[in-house]
């Protein structure tokens, strides 16, 4: 029988692959946002101490530039690869979606960053070393190519989410790949949060200004929160915008998890309000230990559910809608010469198409039912569902509507099988396979 090319599934108890995946990407996505986000704010502290002539500004980007190399760029470049190393272990054929639509946009991406890496050491090495008006020309440019680093990933991702045109399944072509309706939307609301994180991480930086010179401390936190505030701003104005182009899929799962994301967000939206707002009103209050717990607050209480949502919402598909999170191939998709393999497994069984099966489990017999059923659960539903019952990540347990081997057979097939569930994928499978793991499901009850 021909095998279908799947990899071996990563499995991770309790969390489950994504949110290592999570974790990771949350880390490093506040590092290198706030690397560009922080390019813009020098870009106008620079003007303006060139303009108003104010060399003090300049020992603040100075200090700021000294912080930012350390927590954006070494985090940024530890967490970078190991978000290659968690995404292939968990979403082989995802991040392969990925290489093979962009991997020359991926080569340029690596060009703008090299020179936004460079640009970060000489802005800070050079500062009163050369001429202001040139030290300013540089830090244009750097901004420029740290927000061409991010144009560029915002496409990819997006991307992930889905292509936004149906032209690419049939042409396969980067550019239809790269511009969907939902780039712009996503690429502005990320603009507006870089800044947002940037002003908060700059008035940690203001806030120890506060025993050298009082004055520009207070001066460079009211500017910082004035900056976030607008930065906040902007990200919920254009996540409005980003919802109205979000998938049918998506909007059913968010229609879901609405409530839940309300309640929540709107009182760290009030929370910061309140923080922005002694920021630029009584900017003497904010010390440096307040302002590093609001550093956590915002990747713990407003990153991590942010990145939560953003995977949850693509599901059931991992990228482009058309490999499932559990990296089955969705649909046909002729641009790329690929084709749909829902059918195949439906007619022939996991557990004779995947290549990474046991000989022994091949074939279901009484004896390795329990075993057979545990392994084809892994394969299809553990990307997205913690097995254990006390897991962390839509644990099954919890989930399924019955508990006796019959009737989640019966889910299974009737409600999965048919692709029912629009965030869930259609997963068709032989009557026996379905038999082993209903069984196995309803022991773990
Ligand atoms: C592509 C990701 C994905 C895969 C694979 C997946 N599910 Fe789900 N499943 C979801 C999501 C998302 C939800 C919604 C969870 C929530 O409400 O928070 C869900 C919900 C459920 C529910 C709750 C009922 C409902 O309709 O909301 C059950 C039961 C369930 N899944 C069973 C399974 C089983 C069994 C498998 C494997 C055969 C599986 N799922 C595979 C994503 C997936």
């Amino acid at each position: 029988m021909e095998m279908l090319g799947l990899f071996p599934v990563f499995y991770v108890p309790e969390f489950g692959s994504a949110w290592l995946m999570g974790i990771t990407g949350t880390i490093h996505i506040l590092a290198s946002h706030t690397s560009v986000g922080a390019a813009l704010i020098f870009a106008f502290l620079a003007r303006k101490a060139y303009k108003e002539d104010r060399p003090e500004i300049y020992d603040y980007m100075k200090k700021y530039g000294m912080f930012l190399l350390i927590f954006s760029y070494v985090i940024g470049s530890i967490t970078g690869p190991g978000i290659w190393y968690t995404a292939t272990a968990a979403s082989p054929r995802g991040i392969s979606a990925l290489i093979h639509n962009f991997v020359w946009v991926w080569a340029t991406e690596w060009v703008f960053f090299v020179y936004e890496v460079v640009g970060v050491f000489a802005l800070v090495y050079f500062t009163e070393k050369i001429d202001r008006k040139t030290h300013l020309r540089l830090t244009y440019t750097f901004a420029l190519a740290s927000v061409g680093t991010l144009a560029l990933i915002i496409g990819i991702i997006s991307f992930m989410m889905w292509p936004g045109t149906q032209q690419f399944y049939t042409t396969g072509s980067a550019s239809d790949a790269f511009f969907g309706i939902n780039t712009f939307p996503h690429m502005f609301l990320r603009i507006g949060f870089m800044i947002m994180a940037s002003g908060i991480i700059g008035m940690v930086i203001s806030s120890a200004l506060k025993k050298e010179n009082p004055e520009l401390g207070a001066e460079m936190t009211r500017t910082m929160g004035i900056i976030s505030a607008i930065g906040g701003f902007l990200t919920l104005f254009f996540f409005m915008w980003y919802i109205g182009t979000l998938p049918e899929n998506a909007k059913v799962l968010l229609g879901k998890l609405l409530p839940d994301i309300i309640e929540s967000r709107l009182i760290l939206t009030a929370a910061f309000m309140v923080y922005f707002a002694m920021a630029i009103f009584k900017p003497r209050w904010i010390s440096t230990p307040l302002a590093s717990v609001m550093v956590l607050v915002i990747l713990v209480a407003g990153l991590w559910p942010g990145e939560k949502l953003r995977e949850s919402l693509r599901k059931p598909f991992v990228a482009g809608q058309y490999i499932y999170s559990n990296q089955i191939i969705a649909r046909d998709v002729p641009g790329k010469g690929i084709k749909s393999e829902v059918e195949r497994v439906a007619q022939y069984g996991l557990l004779k198409v995947h290549p990474f099966i046991p000989a022994n489990l091949r074939t279901i017999t009484p004896e390795n039912k329990m075993q057979a059923g545990e392994v084809l659960t892994k394969i299809a539903c553990s990307n997205c569902h913690s097995l254990e019952k006390t897991g962390k990540y839509r644990p099954l347990a919890k989930l399924l509507p019955t508990k006796d081997a019959e009737s989640i057979k019966s889910y299974m097939k009737d409600v999965i099988g048919q692709g029912l569930v629009p965030y869930m994928p259609k997963i068709a499978l032989p009557d026996e396979e379905y038999d082993a793991m209903a069984a196995w499901l309803a022991a773990q009850q």
